[in-house]
């Protein structure tokens, strides 16, 4: 494609308006073809393999199989009006090694993939990592080792010559939480690792990992010649940092509104500290460049003179993936955690047994804009979803009223969170497809789109019907 052709504008978003709607995917969860053009094992192809590691003993070597199917996928978000399309970049398909020798034929992939969206007026949003690590830099130490976050960079690098004269916001990590606690502290998720507050040198190289991905992105991506997303000005406009016309980085983040169980003062630090690791540890850092007082210790061991630097370089959008909030309690005598989580009682829950508490989100926004006042930068929400185990009717419809419900409600949450005057530029569902969706493999369905995973076919829900007219309807 030509840069005229591949060249979008604004305008071109119909009713959207001043407004992100779309939908989010991740490369492990929906690509398949683990061992195609050159791609290389990732910590996910090892983990899946292991026996009583995911509850149907599959795993991502075929899921939605959008490595061939991504025409349809695309075509999926033309059809349901969306102007923007969050997906993530497996970094064993660009650097099998996860360093050195970049393969062309993986990072053609996203070529396609990101020239697919603009052809269809549809923003890429696109995140570097969303935990599919390179097998051979897990054999090295993982991001338990400082030289995984300079990896991370070099990779940075090579993606934003590749792609950044064309997309229209870069992620960095997605939910470095999440990989964090579920993949290094209790080992539910790849690679596995139970090393519990041990963990937090993972978190910590993520996010230096974050900082040092960020400049090489601002420093490689060329925006404004080639006719690209940024070209237009338009939705690059949210003060990106790089004078070369960086498209906006943001990193993404799992957060949850923290409650305590009760109002006793042991309680109550209990969830201070549950706060601390869960969602300030990955806000105070990028956005003041501190970490919380209750993880002092756990970071003299592990954090150098001039990470914090580093790690707080000027962010341009932050992304929140909400799902529910948190209840926390003090731990009992033989936890070895400083905190106990309880389960939330009086919401109806999803299928995967979540609580479903539209009003988190309006408050966890409102609570950012509280906490971090100026410092804030515009906030897109990269993932809200929920997951039902909805099955086709006789006529091969899916009725997922109750995931109609849902979108509505969270929806409505942001808009209330906007007109409490939190800057939030756009609202990305999770999911596009029915996907593997981890220690889960394929029994949680999160999709607006029902894919039948035994012959990859697609079938919009009614979800996304509704979700096509409540886009329509915009603000
Ligand atoms: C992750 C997704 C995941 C979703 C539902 C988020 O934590 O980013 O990859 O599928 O939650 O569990």
């Amino acid at each position: 494609m030509t840069g005229a052709e591949a060249r979008v504008s604004t305008s071109s978003t119909g009713g959207t308006g001043d407004f992100w709607w779309g939908a989010a995917t991740a490369s492990y969860q929906v690509e398949g073809a683990v061992d195609e053009d050159g791609r290389g094992p990732s910590i996910w192809d090892t983990f899946s393999a292991e026996p009583g590691r995911i509850a149907d003993g599959s795993s991502g070597a075929v899921a939605c199989d959008s490595y061939h199917r991504w025409r349809e996928d695309l075509d999926l978000l033309s059809g349901l009006g969306a102007n923007a399309y969050r997906f993530s970049i497996a970094w064993p398909r660009v650097q099998p090694t996860g360093s050195g020798q970049v393969n062309a034929a993986g990072l053609a992939y996203y070529d396609r993939l990101v020239d697919g969206l603009l052809a269809r007026s549809i923003a890429p949003f696109a995140t570097l990592f969303h935990w599919d690590l390179p097998q051979p830099l897990q054999d090295a130490g993982g991001w338990i080792v400082r030289d995984t976050a300079q990896r991370f960079a070099e990779y940075a690098a090579v993606i934003a010559e590749a792609l950044g004269d064309r997309v229209a916001a870069w992620g960095t990590l997605n939910e470095p939480f999440v990989h964090m606690a579920l993949g290094y502290a209790f080992g539910s998720h790849a690679p596995g690792e139970t090393l519990l507050l041990d963990a937090f040198a993972a978190g910590h190289h993520q996010l230096l990992g974050h900082g040092l991905a960020t400049q090489a992105l601002r420093a490689g991506s060329r925006q404004g010649s080639t006719g690209g997303w940024g070209s237009t000005g338009g939705r690059g406009s949210t003060g990106g940092q790089g004078s070369t016309g960086s498209p906006p980085v943001m990193l993404v983040n799992n957060l949850t509104p923290v409650r305590a169980a009760s109002p006793s003062t042991e309680d109550a630090a209990a969830a201070a500290v549950y706060d601390a690791f869960h969602n300030r540890m990955f806000l105070d850092t990028v956005l003041r460049g501190t970490y919380p007082d209750e993880l002092a210790d756990a970071a003299e061991r592990v954090v150098h003179d001039g990470d914090l630097a580093t790690i707080a370089q000027p962010l341009d959008l932050l992304g929140v993936n909400y799902y529910n909030p948190t209840l926390v309690r003090a731990p009992g005598p033989d936890n070895p955690l400083p905190f106990e989580l309880v389960p939330i009682e009086g919401y109806p829950l999803t299928g995967f047994g979540w609580p479903v508490v539209p009003e988190g989100l309006t408050d966890l926004l409102t609570g950012l804009r509280q906490t971090y006042g100026e410092a804030l930068p515009p906030v897109v929400v990269t993932e809200n979803g929920c997951s039902y185990p909805d099955e086709p009717g006789p006529d091969g419809t899916v009725d997922d009223a109750a995931r109609i419900a849902y979108l509505d409600r969270h929806i409505a949450a942001v808009g209330a969170a906007r007109e409490a005057g939190v800057d939030v530029r756009g609202y990305l569902a999770w999911s596009l497809l029915d996907n593997f969706e981890w220690a889960e493999g394929y029994t949680q369905r999160f999709g607006i789109t029902r894919v039948d995973f035994a012959t990859g076919e697609r079938t919009p829900k009614a979800s996304y019907e509704w979700f096509r007219e409540r886009i329509a309807r915009g603000w």
